[in-house]
């Protein structure tokens, strides 16, 4: 029983609109790579965006992220640079049409987007024992993550696009960007204002590989159980609203 007042709790339903807005920003987010425009972005808007990301979930609260802002047009040739080694490496791991195909693809937009910014994780924000990592220790990481992705989903919700940038040697941002252990990079984003949004994720219009079919993804209580009874009708819904997806329709319409 919850015996905190009404005035320290939050509603439990979002308006329909609410809830329409939230899905629209997950489902209109897309990795941007050659769409940038230098427009700047006020600094108002920026502060909103970081603020959704300081209120990721994170392991223990340990809240281990940073945020290093790249503005600086030489600081951003130098990841550039990285950039450019790193993929001339990766390519050279595939061979034949898909060599080809990567070679065409657009990777990046550090120097075209106006503001970069480096995601990281403290390790040790806390001290050696966190409440919530004594059992897997990449804890932190993937709480650095969760605020990636709602600096993400508040950059779409601005109309701010952002591309995400990891086709870099480890150790090319701690010594750009002068991080110090143990405080590792988790992300590199490159973030601005953009002529447009894709409809598909870039890397699906090139036929390097499509989104999986979710039915497929659900496993009934245990691992290969794909056809369980139990998720029979669930399937049934995932594949319809996949379907609507497919066409464009924001799934949030149906029955509850
Ligand atoms: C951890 C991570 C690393 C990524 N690294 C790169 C990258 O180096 N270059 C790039 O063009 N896209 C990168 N992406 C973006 C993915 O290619 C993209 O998310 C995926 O193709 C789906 O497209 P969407 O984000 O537009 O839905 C990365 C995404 C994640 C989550």
């Amino acid at each position: 029983m919850d015996h905190r007042s009404p005035a320290q709790q939050r509603e439990v339903h979002f308006s329909p609109a609410d809830r329409h807005g939230l899905y629209k920003a997950i489902f209109n987010r897309r990795d941007v790579r050659g769409q940038f425009k230098p427009d700047p972005i006020p600094e108002a808007v920026l502060s909103r965006i970081l603020l959704a990301a300081h209120h990721a979930p994170s392991v223990g609260f340990m809240q281990p992220w940073d945020f290093v802002i790249v503005t600086d047009p030489e600081v951003k040739r130098r990841v550039h640079a990285g950039f450019l080694e790193a993929q001339a490496r990766e390519m050279e791991l595939f061979s034949g049409d898909r060599k080809e195909l990567y070679r065409t693809l657009k990777l990046e937009g550090i120097m075209e987007a106006p503001v970069n910014i480096c995601v990281t994780c403290d390790r040790g924000r806390t001290g050696a024992i966190v409440l919530g990592r004594t059992n897997d220790m990449a804890m932190d990481l993937y709480s650095s993550v969760c605020a990636v992705q709602n600096l993400w989903l508040a950059a779409r919700a601005e109309g701010l696009g952002v591309g995400w940038v990891s086709i870099l040697h480890r150790d090319v941002l701690p010594g750009v960007l002068g991080i110090p252990e143990p405080v590792v990079p988790i992300a590199y984003l490159c973030m601005g204002y953009v002529t447009g949004f894709h409809e598909r994720p870039e890397l699906e219009t090139a036929r390097w590989l499509p989104r999986l079919p979710l039915d497929d993804l659900v496993h009934g209580n245990t691992w290969g159980n794909k056809d369980a009874p139990s998720c029979a009708s669930l399937k049934e819904h995932l594949r319809q609203d996949m379907a609507r997806a497919r066409q464009g329709t924001i799934p949030d319409k149906a029955e509850e």
